[in-house]
């Protein structure tokens, strides 16, 4: 037996002007984004904006149901929306960032589980990473080069 480490790296940035200007364009689309979200229930604004190699911006936004499990997270929506709009055209980068009612939020928006296996999935088919950018609502946030480093061990069939 051998104890093993796992090193994962990710780049830190206190505020949007750090990013690139592509990706600070990204940053504004998922902002807006927030403002498209059905969020009744839990008041947790989401928005996701993904840039595709054709130059097309995709959004999408967090859209809950009464029924729970059937809402579906901003940047699967935006993720399966890019699959429909744009089959086969490859992902270059993906913004979340959220917002809530009254105070401004300060940490950012962890993609969820079922979140990051899509984006694993994503990242398969095109066989190339994508960046992952989140963003807190006030502005700073974390870079990450691959959906690899959120999900280690990932799922596949091998
Ligand atoms: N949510 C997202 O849209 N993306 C995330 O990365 C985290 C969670 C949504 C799901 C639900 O509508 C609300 O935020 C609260 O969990």
């Amino acid at each position: 037996m051998k104890k093993q480490e796992l090193k994962i790296s990710f780049v830190s940035f206190q505020s949007i002007g750090e990013l690139t200007k592509k990706d600070q364009k990204l940053v504004e689309k998922a902002i807006e984004a927030t403002k498209t979200a059905y969020a009744p229930y839990s008041d947790f604004y989401v928005g996701s904006a993904l840039r595709l190699a054709n130059g097309k911006i995709v959004i999408g936004s967090n859209q809950e149901n009464s029924a729970y499990p059937s809402g579906l997270c901003a940047e699967r929506v935006a993720l399966f929306q890019a699959g429909t709009l744009f089959p086969g055209v490859e992902i270059e980068a993906l913004v979340i960032t959220a917002r809530t009612k009254g105070k401004k939020l300060k940490a950012v928006a962890n993609p969820c589980g079922s979140c990051r296996q899509v984006m694993h999935e994503s990242t398969v088919r095109q066989n190339k990473p994508f960046k992952i950018i989140l963003v807190s609502e006030i502005g700073h946030g974390y870079v990450y080069d691959s959906i690899e480093s959120l999900l280690p061990f990932s799922f596949k069939f091998e």
